[in-house]
């Protein structure tokens, strides 16, 4: 834990935080497909115009924001650091993990409440083109963490996520963390660097899968625990999740300053990447249609029922209900 705070503080402005830049965009490119037309019409109010209604542009935000002055306080939100030892033990513990400030877990059951709120003002009109920051921020922070928490190196405090794990990939001096967030990624859909337009067929590829429910996990198992009433519980299952693979493969093998691109190390990981990204997408895709279909909790459900034709108060070319 020291060993994150430490590092995560001195390297503020140099390691990578996050699945890189693309990588994110295309989880969000990828959950739009899954999305219901009525929680597309309402994302398009949440979100500021410049994003065009795609939660796919807006997922990288979060990245930048935290490393402005402004939005620092936010960038420890984008992980959980388990005081464990992989692979010999693994755990995750909300109560001993997430420090004061928060983490990803209390920063997905936050935004989410947030979002809850401005849903429902965008069903009573009161919220349109992303006039409202905290709503936007809300839904761009919650989509940036769905990608985050499905990272295993999200979920791991060792050697601050893996950032202080010097590794070789390629020929090139890395880390561990940067490993996973993007270079096992490029290798695997065979590009030298993700661009959007390169590695858009490689995530269709994954949403076809999805749709034919072809990974080793049934997609139903992904989404056991996709009740926003119990945004905690459900985040703190999908970290855990996360930190196994730590235990499973990211620190099982013996690395001897192997290549990693080279050693087998990477190929082995293709399948748990793939796997990861998609339950990423599928979950953010249900999360959100959860939330605008309404849940039990909040009277939601009582505004569909009583007053159906909200949707139609939204504008001319998005009525799809
Ligand atoms: C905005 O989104 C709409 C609907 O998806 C699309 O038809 C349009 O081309 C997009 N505009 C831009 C500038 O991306
Ligand atoms: C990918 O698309 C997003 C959203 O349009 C954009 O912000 C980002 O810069 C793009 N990245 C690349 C490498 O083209
Ligand atoms: C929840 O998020 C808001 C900003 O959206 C922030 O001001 C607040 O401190 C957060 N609360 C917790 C407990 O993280
Ligand atoms: C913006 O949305 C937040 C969250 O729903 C709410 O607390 C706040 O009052 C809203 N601000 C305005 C100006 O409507
Ligand atoms: C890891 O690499 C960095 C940057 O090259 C270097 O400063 C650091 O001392 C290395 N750490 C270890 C434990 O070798
Ligand atoms: C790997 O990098 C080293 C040092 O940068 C260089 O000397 C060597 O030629 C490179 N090997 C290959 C196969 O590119
Ligand atoms: C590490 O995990 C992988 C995947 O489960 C397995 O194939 C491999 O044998 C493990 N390696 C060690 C050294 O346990
Ligand atoms: C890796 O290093 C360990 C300890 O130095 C050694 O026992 C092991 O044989 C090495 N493995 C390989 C594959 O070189």
């Amino acid at each position: 834990m020291l060993f994150h705070i430490l590092g995560a503080s001195s390297l503020l402005l140099t390691v990578a935080t996050a699945w890189n830049t693309d990588v994110h965009n295309q989880i969000g490119f990828m959950a739009e497909t899954f999305l219901t037309p009525p929680t597309t019409s309402v994302l398009q109010h949440v979100l500021e115009p410049q994003y065009n209604g795609s939660i796919g542009r807006a997922a990288d935000w979060a990245d930048a924001y935290a490393h402005t002055p402004e939005g620092s306080f936010s960038y420890q939100w984008h992980w959980i650091d388990s005081a464990d030892e992989p692979p010999t033990s693994c755990s995750l513990c909300y109560e001993r993990d997430c420090p004061e400030g928060g983490c990803v877990v209390s920063a997905i059951a936050n935004q989410t409440e947030i979002l809850r709120g401005c849903i429902a003002d965008v069903k009573r009109g009161i919220l349109t083109d992303g006039s409202n920051i905290t709503c936007s921020y809300a839904l761009k922070w919650l989509t940036h963490f769905h990608g985050d928490i499905n990272q295993p190196l999200h979920a791991s405090g060792t050697a601050a996520g893996g950032n202080l794990f010097n590794v070789t990939f390629n020929n090139i001096s890395t880390e561990l963390h940067a490993v996973w967030d993007g270079y096992i990624i490029y290798s695997d859909a065979s590009v030298p660097r993700f661009s959007n337009q390169s590695i858009a067929p490689f995530m269709s590829s994954l949403v076809s899968r999805i749709r034919a429910d072809d990974f080793s996990q049934p997609t139903a198992e992904w989404l056991a625990c996709t009740d926003p009433a119990t945004s905690s519980e459900c985040a703190v299952s999908w970290a855990r999740e996360s930190n196994q693979w730590t235990c499973d493969y990211v620190y099982n093998q013996t690395y001897n300053g192997t290549d990693l691109a080279i050693s087998g190390y990477a190929k082995g990981a293709y399948p748990i990447v793939e796997l990861q990204i998609s339950k990423a997408a599928l979950r953010l895709a249900t999360w959100l249609n959860r939330l605008v279909a309404g849940d039990h909790t909040t009277g939601q459900e009582m505004i569909l029922q009583t007053d159906p034709n909200w949707v139609q108060k939204l504008g001319d070319g998005e009525q799809r209900i």
